[in-house]
């Protein structure tokens, strides 16, 4: 099992993705930021209705070291109700902003801390062949891995990415699927992936 996720959409580029992830059967996670869910409400809609999860990445990419409790709170439920309003799901993992949080982030959000074990640096690389290359090398089972699907060179990396890895005999799992078969996911921890115990 794998989990692929992107942060800081949805964007127009998210569809792209989509499409990938209906042509090899798989489901990845969307940490969304609350700002662009109505923009790009349809995105959401049909991520859900495929099966992919919708994590929350805060209302405005805020850095909750810097925000008091309750600010963390406002950034979080915010987006949360929204992706609730806009789709009926319930958002139940938190991806801060920068992986930067503090021990009162669990708290104060109410849920598990998700990180990652791959980083792609595709925000900073820019390149599809970069981003398919470092899937490509680093991928192992139960690994987490990071993208940006707000980056038109990350989208266009989805299709070979996916097909490579089902090829090499991966499910594109959910982070949520992936941490049921792993031992479940505790409110006030933090997670960068879910090797078999
Ligand atoms: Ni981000």
């Amino acid at each position: 099992m794998i989990a692929l996720t992107y942060d800081d959409g949805p964007s127009a580029y998210t569809p792209v993705v989509l499409d990938a992830l209906s042509r090899y059967d798989g489901h990845a996670t969307f940490f969304v930021v609350g700002t662009s869910v109505t923009r790009y409400a349809d995105s959401l809609r049909r991520a859900v209705a495929m099966g992919c999860e919708i994590g929350n990445h805060t209302y405005d990419h805020s850095n909750l070291k810097n925000l008091s409790n309750v600010q963390v709170q406002s950034v979080v439920n915010r987006t949360g109700q929204a992706v609730k309003d806009l789709t009926g799901a319930d958002v139940r993992l938190l991806r801060p902003p920068y992986g930067s949080y503090h021990g009162a982030t669990f708290t104060a959000a109410g849920m598990p801390v998700i990180l990652w074990s791959i980083d792609t640096l595709d925000w900073k690389t820019r390149s599809t062949s970069a981003t398919i290359q470092c899937v490509e090398q680093k991928a192992y089972d139960g690994a987490i891995v990071l993208m940006h699907d707000l980056h038109q060179p990350t989208v266009q990396a989805a299709d070979a990415i996916m097909k490579h890895l089902k090829s090499a005999g991966y499910q594109l799992v959910t982070v949520s699927e992936m941490a049921a078969y792993r031992g479940g996911l505790d409110a006030h921890k933090a997670y960068t992936q879910f090797r078999k115990s």
